[in-house]
């Protein structure tokens, strides 16, 4: 049998330990996870996954790392390394963790939502594959190591090139879709670059509407702000301004098959499961909330090429100060304690 391919997890949380898990299944496929705070718990017991689709399993990586210099320690040469923690380019510059694992023909794939979450790894790691991946996906985290997954398995593949084809990258990108596949992911499907930006720009259509709006509507739910008449309107030009906005940039239009606003919004209303959007957990949990990469960069892109998406900006501006706000008066608490 030939060498394993060994796959890296850095940010093995929900999404991350999700399609590890997956890719697991396919043959001859190694999975290692970097773990933070779930650390002992997984390194004990391993993870415990629950699905509608694929049942209740255990999965146990192939070598579980309290953080990535023990990953470099290990000497496996990683054939993938998969990113899945939040994108928090305003927090950390996670690409610079992979600084010591990234050797020859190591692919990083980036699954994460928002633009530009790219850039940063692109420019450290000039000669590797970026693969960018975009899932839609309802999974959580709910104690370290248990992993539950609501529903969707959707997730796309392309290579990150926006200087030109590599065929390098190309076939690292097609050998991605298809372990994810042979996993049981069916769902997945390898892009082009910019049908993979296209992507991202149609998901940000409904995580840019929908996740600042909740913040900003104390908690609601994806169902309630499309049913509301004021709050939906403003979701529709939300993402219309989106979804006109990205063909103009990227120099192509929205394939036929990319759901328009008033489908994306019609199909919000029959989902009656009450999910909120992540941003709103985020929130409501005091943590960071992926501003930057779901509405400041967006802003930044579209901008460069000389548009604007006045939405778009109101909703950064306000949250982005709601977050400055609610730091400074927690840090406040803080030291009123000490
Ligand atoms: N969950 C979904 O249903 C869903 C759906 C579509 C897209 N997404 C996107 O997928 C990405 C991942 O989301 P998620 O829901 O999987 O988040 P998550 O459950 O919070 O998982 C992120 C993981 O990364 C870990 N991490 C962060 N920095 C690390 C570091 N320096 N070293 C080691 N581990 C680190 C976190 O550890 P700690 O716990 O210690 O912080 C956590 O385990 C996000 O961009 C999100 O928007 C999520």
């Amino acid at each position: 049998m030939s060498s394993p391919i060994e796959v890296l997890i850095f940010g093995a949380g929900a999404v991350g330990a999700f399609y590890g898990s997956r890719l697991a299944q396919a043959p001859n496929v190694h999975v290692s996870c970097v773990c933070r705070s779930n650390y002992s718990a997984v390194s004990s017991n391993g993870f415990h996954v629950t699905s509608p689709q694929y049942g209740d399993y255990s999965w146990t990586p192939t070598r579980v790392f309290p953080n990535p210099k023990e990953a470099e320690k290990s000497n496996v040469r990683w054939d993938y390394i998969v990113v899945s923690t939040k994108a928090l380019p305003d927090v950390s510059d996670d690409s610079k963790q992979l600084e010591g694992l990234v050797k020859d023909k190591t692919a990083i794939v980036l699954i994460q939502n928002g633009l530009g979450v790219e850039e940063g790894y692109a420019k450290r790691f000039p000669s590797a594959a970026i693969l960018s991946a975009v899932t839609v996906i309802s999974a959580a985290q709910e104690q370290h190591g248990e992993i539950k997954h609501n529903r969707w398995t959707r997730i796309n593949i392309g290579p990150y090139l926006p200087s030109g084809p590599s065929s390098q990258a190309e076939q690292q990108n097609a050998k991605f879709a298809e372990l994810l596949q042979q996993g049981g992911v069916k769902d997945a499907e390898a892009y082009t670059h910019a049908k993979l930006q296209l992507v991202r720009w149609h998901k940000l259509a409904i995580n840019a509407s929908m996740n600042p709006s909740s913040v900003l509507s104390n908690g609601s739910t994806n169902a309630a702000m499309a049913l509301d008449p004021e709050l939906s309107h403003h979701l529709h030009a939300t993402m219309l301004e989106i979804l006109t906005t990205a063909p103009k940039i990227i120099g192509q239009d929205f394939p036929r098959e990319f759901a328009s606003a008033d489908k994306l919004l019609a199909s919000t209303r029959k989902n009656t499961s009450g999910s909120r959007p992540s941003m709103w957990l985020d929130w409501e949990a005091g943590k960071k909330m992926e501003l930057e990469v779901i509405l400041g960069n967006p802003i930044r892109i579209a901008r460069e090429k000389g548009f604007e998406m006045p939405r778009l900006q109101t909703l950064y501006a306000l949250l982005k100060m709601a977050q400055t706000n609610r730091d400074k008066q927690a840090d406040g608490k803080a030291k009123a304690k000490l």
